[in-house]
């Protein structure tokens, strides 16, 4: 397991007492991924910033719609095109989704507190529109980032605007003010729960203290924090060094992680990223960037990239060699940036690549998919998505313990599934972005016991002299400088590998 890193947590009521905390200039809880209002990387401070009670709005309906099981990225946008249609297009300020995606996601980094507020605040349970846009104020007065008077002001603006919460004006009204009267002891006191104290449901936080005795709390502040914006440099168009040296005379601070990654410093949309347009860099967790790696590809080989979309890793095994590479995934929509990030990326010259939309279970069973065919089987299977709470601050929220059941289950189908197309002496590479054990170390102990001929390949979990291997690797949420200087990523989300070879 790699260390969990740089604990970031410094006390809320620090923040509240209006001293610095976290790296300079950037507010705890502020995105570094997505730019803020007046930010020098967006056009907010050229065309003035959204009114707050417009940018709420939109979040306090994708909250409503989050509570009801609906991903945050979904409800924004269905939130913005309903809201756009109702007071006509032209009175939508044009950064007012990237200002209510904001305020979004800070809502969701503080859910099991503001939640916790409203339990001890409300006289009545409030419906789901109204706990929403409450949730969505609170989470502002407790980041601090906008004054709070104004904050009231806008929710209860935002409240009047919609027919599901305009009823709840004065109400909502009562119960900020009435937060804001006694802030700070309504928040030490909610935050002694640790699953408040951590935002998380008490399920999830149960499973984290359970697989990580030693580390789950450092693992739980890290995952709160807004995540690194990181790039995998591509190596078909330029070299990292020219890279940091591009992004050095844009006075854009970026440091190397991995072999091929760069850490951003500074929160950028993708379109403004140098070089992004014209496939020079991709966005790229450097977690992710090691699959590619760690199959260790050489020209001529058969590889199937068993669950595709959209394509980050298919990009990347394309670029790596000449093999003949079969990228498959179930979901159409998904699949489509397949070909997107190809088309933009490119590909080693002698590889071929053929993107099939369809069940892999289905195409092995059915003989579309030869067996002992495949040189190389990554399966990035689908999961939990545990260790990428930092980019999806909703997924604590949208999953169920049963989602722990059943999502290993559907792992182990795949696995078996996929076995029989490898070559002998193949190689697959068994990948999740999770840190639950059910779905790492638990999944692979339990394969190799009833698969004959599997035999796992230990991976190098440090680069250069520091160099150890692993029979698996559990990577947990890092943001640290160690090993980066032996190309080792300090700087990754959590993920889980195992690499195995078929025995004859
Ligand atoms: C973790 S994501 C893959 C991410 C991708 N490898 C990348 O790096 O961009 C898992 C993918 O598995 C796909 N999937 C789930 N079940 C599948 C199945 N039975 N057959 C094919 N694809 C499947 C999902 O649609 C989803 O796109």
């Amino acid at each position: 397991m790699s260390p969990p890193g740089r604990p970031k947590g410094e006390s809320r009521s620090a923040q509240r007492e209006g001293r610095p905390v976290g790296p300079p200039g950037r507010p705890k809880g502020e995105s570094r991924s997505e730019p803020r209002e007046g930010s020098p990387m967006n056009d907010a401070a050229e065309i003035g910033a959204p009114p707050l009670a417009q940018a709420m709005w939109i979040a306090a309906v994708a909250s409503a719609r989050l509570r009801e099981g609906m991903p945050l990225e979904r409800g924004l946008a269905l939130a913005h095109e309903r809201i756009s249609a109702q007071i006509g297009g032209r009175r939508m300020h044009p950064r007012a989704a990237a200002a209510a995606k904001d305020i979004a996601f800070t809502a969701a980094r503080h859910r099991a507190l503001t939640d916790a507020l409203i339990a001890r605040l409300a006289t009545r349970p409030p419906s789901e529109p109204v706990a929403a846009l409450l949730g969505v104020a609170l989470a502002q007065l407790a980041t601090a980032r906008h004054a709070a008077y104004a904050v009231v002001d806008q929710a209860v603006q935002a409240a009047k605007q919609d027919g599901a919460t305009e009823g709840a004006a004065g109400f909502i009204n009562a119960v900020l003010r009435n937060a804001l009267r006694q802030f700070d002891a309504l928040v030490d006191e909610a935050e002694r729960d640790d699953a408040v104290r951590h935002n998380l449901p008490s399920w999830w936080l149960q499973r984290l203290q359970r697989d990580y005795p030693q580390h789950w709390q450092a693992i739980a502040e890290l995952q709160r924090e807004p995540p690194p914006l990181v790039l995998r440099v591509n190596l078909l168009r330029t070299t990292r060094a020219a890279y940091l040296e591009r992004l050095a005379q844009a006075q854009l601070d970026a440091t190397a992680v991995g072999t091929a990654g760069v850490w951003l410093h500074q929160a950028c949309p993708v379109e403004r990223i140098p070089g992004f347009t014209a496939g020079e860099v991709t966005v790229q967790d450097a977690g992710a960037q090691l699959a590619a790696e760690w199959l260790d590809l050489a020209d001529g080989m058969a590889v199937l990239d068993a669950c595709a979309a959209p394509g980050g890793k298919t990009a990347h095994l394309a670029a790596l060699a000449a093999i003949d590479l079969t990228a498959v995934d179930i979901d159409a929509e998904r699949a489509q940036r397949i070909d997107q990030n190809l088309a933009r990326l490119g590909k080693h010259a002698g590889a071929t690549v053929r993107v099939l939309v369809t069940d892999v279970l289905r195409a092995a069973r059915e003989g579309r998919l030869p067996p002992d065919h495949y040189d190389r089987i990554l399966l990035d299977a689908p999961c939990t998505a545990s260790g990428i709470v930092r980019r999806h601050p909703d997924i604590p929220w949208l999953r169920r313990p049963e989602d722990v059941a059943q999502l290993p289950t559907q792992q182990a189908r795949l696995l078996d599934a996929l076995w029989p197309l490898l070559a002998p002496a193949g190689r697959l590479l068994f990948a999740v972005c999770s840190v639950f054990s059910e779905e790492g170390s638990q999944q692979i102990q339990r394969f190799v016991a009833r698969t004959p001929g599997a035999r796992l390949i230990p991976l190098p979990v440090r680069g250069g002299s520091g160099r150890l291997a692993e029979p698996t690797v559990q990577l947990v949420p890092a943001e640290t400088d160690a090993g980066t200087a032996e190309g080792w990523p300090g700087v990754h989300d959590g993920f889980f590998y195992a690499l195995l070879e078929k025995q004859s």
